[in-house]
């Protein structure tokens, strides 16, 4: 037997594996603190779930319309125009089983073999797999921590070529944690409005976890409403992984088109998880505020913790729950005669010595930085900043 050769070439995702070494050494007793993982570590608010408990009562227990239930889409498209100045409505909106399936359908609607997709690069793990997946090519365009790893308008223009179908980037950003700009959207609309033939998926998956005063979306570009596939969810700001709810909003022709393609693969999203996401977006803001400044006030703790590690450059994120130090200074170093041949080395040496598990950014397309998620306590973060400190302090 065998397994398809689409299947064969597919990467395992990092986040997973480094997530399941650190359960490993906790099944064997040893003391880890795990900074691997992309989930709020948040309960769901409690008054999201009793909606989601009300609507089992009403009987919210059937098939749903595969595009979404009606309720949902009005709502997504109303706060897509009030917060995002994107001028969708209800049939502009597919709703998925998470965000990723949205990103899936697009790319399966959109990419022929050979369509070259470009990423900006450091970009969230999935993508790359994603985008072969649907035969297509992808493109990475990197940028460093000295621009806040944020690839330019210029950089973009110069990479595109008339394979080019569609470029690919979150903001705030997995694994970087950057905010692109209202400036910055502008001057990469202006490459985009320039090929008849472009598109862009902006991830905003991230946008309540923002500690930038206003949020912009791209699609709120004059013009770009015909070429941006808008594409959020509630997972990370609401605390609702487990939910696995996300939506987009796309032209007409696309989003019947994502429709389609999720009638054939999974059919519509969960019903009483439609039925309580309704409630989330229209009267959960407080809760998902009250997050939002715990994570800024644990952000801080760790870029302060981080700068202080000689060999570690880190910019100082506006968003999402992610720091991505640069540390190719450490590659060369040694701990106790065993070199560091790359910044992986280098993590799992954290995770074998210090029990502290981060991922490293070769997955996200950086080989020289590595992930951490603060996504945990202060009190665990301090300890892992500390345990850090120590390693890198011991290296010859
Ligand atoms: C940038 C980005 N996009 C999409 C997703 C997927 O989110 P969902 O849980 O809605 O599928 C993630 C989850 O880690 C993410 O980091």
């Amino acid at each position: 037997m065998r397994l398809s050769e689409r299947l064969e070439s597919m990467e395992e995702s990092a986040t997973l594996l480094m997530a399941q070494l650190a359960r490993d050494r906790k099944a064997a007793g040893k003391d880890v603190i795990s900074l691997s993982l992309g989930e709020p570590d948040f309960d769901t608010p409690e008054s999201i779930k009793e909606a989601a408990w009300r609507a089992l009562q009403d009987g919210h227990t059937k098939y749903t319309p595969v595009p979404g239930i009606p309720a949902l889409r009005e709502a997504i498209a109303e706060k897509f125009r009030t917060e995002n100045k994107l001028p969708y409505r209800a049939e502009n909106i597919v709703v998925s089983n998470g965000a990723k399936q949205c990103i899936a359908n697009v790319c399966l609607s959109l990419i022929n073999p050979g369509d070259e997709v470009i990423l900006l690069a450091p970009y969230w793990v999935s993508y790359v797999e994603i985008v072969r997946l649907a035969g297509g090519v992808p493109v990475e365009l990197s940028a460093g921590v000295e621009t806040d790893y944020k690839v330019t308008a210029e950089q973009l223009a110069d990479a595109i070529t008339d394979k080019t179908r569609l470029i690919i980037f979150s903001s705030p950003c997995n694994p970087t944690g950057s905010v692109f700009t209202e400036q910055e959207l502008r001057a990469i609309a202006g490459v985009v409005l320039e090929d008849p033939d472009l598109m862009i998926l902006s991830d905003e998956i991230y946008e309540y976890i923002n500690f930038h005063r206003d949020y912009f979306s791209i699609g709120a570009v004059e013009g770009m409403e015909k070429r941006t596939i808008t594409v959020n969810g509630f997972s990370k700001g609401f605390a609702m992984t487990g939910w696995r709810l996300g939506y987009m909003g796309a032209p007409d022709w696309l989003a019947a088109a994502c429709a389609k393609v999720q009638g054939q693969f999974t059919s519509g999203a969960n019903s009483f998880s439609q039925q309580a996401a309704v409630f989330a977006l229209e009267n959960s803001k407080k809760e998902v505020g009250e997050m939002r400044e715990v994570f800024r006030k644990r952000k801080d703790l760790v870029v302060s913790g981080l700068s202080q590690i000689p060999g570690l450059k880190v910019n100082d994120p506006m968003g999402a729950f992610y720091v991505f130090p640069e540390a190719v200074d450490l590659v060369g170093k040694s701990y106790n005669g065993r070199i560091l041949n790359s910044v992986d080395d280098f993590c799992m040496l954290l995770l074998e010595e210090k029990g502290v598990a981060v991922v490293p950014g070769a997955a996200f397309g950086a080989p020289n930085c590595f992930r951490i998620s603060y996504a945990a306590s202060e009190e665990e973060l301090s300890r892992a900043l500390d345990l850090m400190g120590d390693l890198v302090n011991s290296l010859d």
